[in-house]
């Protein structure tokens, strides 16, 4: 009997058992590889031992690699380790519980059985961190399951649970049993006689005659130049899974290993890891108990049912939450029911969801008219129009009827939460739980903290944002909390740049090239210009020195809203969403310069994306300088999943530090002689730079 570290080896019935013990998820951290081929090697030494089982203790069977790891040196390779199983002269069985993800899954691919449990949930997301399995998996898995199911799961890095996965080829068996570890064992000892044993390293199963496999890589080209340009590691994939219908398993390991050096310390990697490690870092709430488990939100009540308290309400009833929907009049109501109805209506069409799925949500929606058939809810989110009188008329009324312990939240985009809170007697119960349009579509959930929230209130809304399978990141409350604040200046400095000469179409172009699906104008005329209007006023009514932005007020005072008044940045023909530049749009630049007596000039591409993203980053400083956002890497999160940010540049402050601190601030600096005080450098930029430190690791004053 042999013990490593992390992989305990036992032999129960004639069966060895390789049981990978690496929490929390069972990475291969370092070690485990060794200890698998050790258990092997001792196992196939061992005539006791008839085969093997392979299997995860804790929450996962294994989820592989150790991302820590990647850009250093490894001792063994997963290819190495899940060449050893593959040649292992005793059969080897997986089983899978949990995830089996990269490496993990690769390991299982090597076995010669795969059983799971009916939870487990399998995948290669490589790609999703800028890079592409290299422990044989593109091969394996395209032999197991032919080169269409491969390309989908291999290309987009998506998971599949068990009942697919057995459907596709990658499962012997499902066993539905309390204990998986018993099960395989009998499975283990059922097999063990089984020569010659399976492998997945022969022949392409499910193949596809040579022109339809032509025509389905061609396909796949042409969609990824589509939709992921600026990424190299699904185009990587993509040819992987063609080697592996062209070329010997060798020749397709090799090429794995050389696809895979390439890419491991290239840009995209590295933002994408730190991507990956951001995110979790966002759920770290400092102060909060790691002892204290905060309870489940079970039921919910939306109070306002416009499109974003629709929105809200289907993210609750997706994941199976009852969700009430307070509005004022039924007819308001059965208004907002129907919006509801109709984006279902459209996944079905889609084939997102099924009509049955459809039904089961919609079921878990209900629509009331009285505050007090809301009373029981152990959250209420406030959606309604962004009106501080309306407001505090509705906390107030929500501080009537909610139960004792329910969190009293707003999806306010700006709005002081204290305000909110200071309406009712229970400030501690009172955060923001601010969504982003549409509400069941973009993951993050900004969790705002005001000056009475304790540590609790923020960790059960975060775990709120959680389970609804957001991604929670908490800010300080403040105009435009962290995620708008930050964003404005990006903004307000592009409706600048149109004043003195830039035009919608140029910086959209620029935004795109930098890696964003679609440029802000565009998107703009989606959401509608009408909605920062108000906005504008709110704030022009507060400051006296408020700079007012000619030019998109001027667009809404002529009606031209967007998209859906067939006219805004762009124009746009009856029942199509092709934005066309418009002469309108450049003689209402032309004419706010001259009334102005704004000098035109051009631009160069550089220059328009600096001063977009610099005066972005000089606010990012500014939030963390006065402790309203935890981290820098807090408010990458935000950009990613509240505005798309491209995913391939990190987030704002990581992209920030491939440009440096200190050339930013030599910028802000001219930019601030040059146009004032907007451009005033923060303190904490300032003493990056001197420091010569990376803003992506600034922090909020301990
Ligand atoms: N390496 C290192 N740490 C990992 C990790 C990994 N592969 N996967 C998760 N972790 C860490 C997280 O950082 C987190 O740490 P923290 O508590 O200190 O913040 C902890 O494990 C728990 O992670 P989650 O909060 O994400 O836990 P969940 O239960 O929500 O999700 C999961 C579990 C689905 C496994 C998710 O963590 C995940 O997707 N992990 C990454 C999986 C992945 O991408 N694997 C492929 C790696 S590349 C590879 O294998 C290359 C190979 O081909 C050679």
């Amino acid at each position: 009997m042999s013990e490593v570290q992390t992989v305990k080896y036992a032999v129960e019935d004639g069966v060895g058992v390789i049981a990978i013990d690496n929490p929390p998820v069972n990475a291969l951290g370092p070690g485990v590889r060794e200890g698998i081929m050790d258990a092997l090697a001792t196992g196939n030494a061992d005539p006791a031992v008839q085969a093997f089982v392979l299997i995860g203790i804790g929450r996962n069977f294994m989820a592989g690699a150790d991302i820590r790891q990647f850009g250093g040196a490894r001792p063994v390779s997963t290819r190495t380790s899940a060449a050893a199983i593959a040649e292992s002269g005793k059969p080897v069985v997986a089983a899978i519980h949990g995830y089996a993800l990269g490496g993990g899954l690769e390991h299982a691919l090597a076995c010669h059985y795969r059983i799971a449990a009916p939870g487990a949930r399998v995948g290669l997301p490589e790609v999703s961190l800028g890079i592409v399995p290299a422990g044989g998996g593109t091969q394996r898995l395209t032999r197991l399951i032919g080169p269409k199911a491969a390309l989908d799961m291999i290309v987009s890095g998506r998971h599949v649970g068990a009942a697919e996965a057995l459907r596709l080829g990658i499962l012997n068996e499902i066993v539905d049993v309390p204990t998986l570890r018993s099960a395989a064992v009998q499975y283990a000892r059922r097999i063990a006689a089984t020569r010659p044993l399976p492998s997945s390293q022969a022949e392409v199963r499910r193949p596809l005659p040579a022109d339809e496999l032509a025509v389905l890589f061609e396909d796949a080209r042409k969609s990824l130049l589509r939709k992921s340009r600026h990424l190299k590691a699904p185009q990587k994939a993509l040819a992987l899974v063609e080697a592996a219908t062209s070329r010997t398993f060798e020749e397709g390991l090799a090429l794995e290993h050389e696809f895979f050096k390439e890419l491991e310390n290239a840009d995209e990697a590295k933002a994408l890891r730190y991507a990956f490690f951001a995110e979790r870092e966002a759920a770290k709430i400092p102060g909060a108990s790691p002892l204290v488990q905060p309870s489940p939100v079970r039921s919910a009540a939306i109070v306002g049912g416009g499109t974003m308290g629709g929105g809200i309400a289907m993210a609750f009833a997706d994941v199976g939450v009852e969700v009430k929907v307070l509005d004022m009049s039924q007819e308001a109501l059965d208004r907002g029911i129907k919006r509801i109805r109709d984006n279902y209506g459209v996944s079905v069409k889609r084939g997102s969801i099924t009509q049955a799925q459809m039904d089961e949500r919609l079921a878990k929606i209900r629509g009331v008219t009285d505050y007090a058939d809301i009373g029981d809810c152990d959250a209420v989110i406030e959606a309604v129009f962004e009106r501080v009188d309306l407001k505090q008329e509705v906390f107030s009324r929500l501080d009537q009827v909610m139960k004792p312990g329910a969190l009293l939240l707003t999806n306010s985009s700006a709005i002081d939460i204290d305000i909110m809170a200071n309406a009712t007697k229970r400030p501690q119960a009172v955060a923001g739980a601010h969504f982003f349009a549409p509400a069941n579509v973009m993951k993050l959930c900004e969790v705002v903290r005001g000056s009475a929230t304790p540590i609790e209130t923020i960790a059960r809304t975060m775990k709120m944002a959680r389970d609804l399978g957001k991604v929670g990141a908490v800010a300080g409350s403040c105009d435009g909390f962290a995620a708008n604040r930050s964003r404005t200046p990006m903004m307000t400095e592009m409706m600048l740049m149109l004043e003195e000469g830039a035009l919608p179409e140029q910086i959209d172009r620029i935004m795109v090239a930098f890696g964003y699906p679609m440029g802000p104008f565009a998107v703009n005329d989606m959401s509608g210009l009408d909605v920062s209007y108000e906005g504008r006023k709110r704030r022009a009514a507060a400051d006296p020195g408020y700079r007012k932005l000619h030019i998109p007020d001027r667009m809404v005072e002529m009606g031209r809203k967007g998209q859906k008044t067939g006219a805004g940045w762009y124009r746009y023909a009856e029942g199509d969403r092709t934005p066309h530049p418009d002469e309108v749009v450049k003689q209402v630049i032309a004419e706010v310069a001259k009334e102005f007596g704004i000098v035109q000039r051009t631009f160069s591409d550089e220059e328009i994306l600096h001063r977009a993203l610099f005066a972005s980053v000089n606010e990012a400083c500014r939030i963390l300088e006065e402790g309203k956002a935890y981290r820098a890497s807090d408010i990458d999160v935000m950009w990613l999943y509240g505005f798309g940010f491209p995913r391939h540049r990190g987030g704002l402050m990581f992209w920030a530090d491939s440009v440096g601190a200190s050339a930013i601030l030599a910028q802000v600096q001219e930019w601030h002689e040059r146009y004032g005080k907007r451009w005033k450098p923060s303190v904490l930029l300032e003493r990056v730079a001197a420091a010569g430190g990376r803003l992506r690791d600034a922090t909020a004053p301990q």
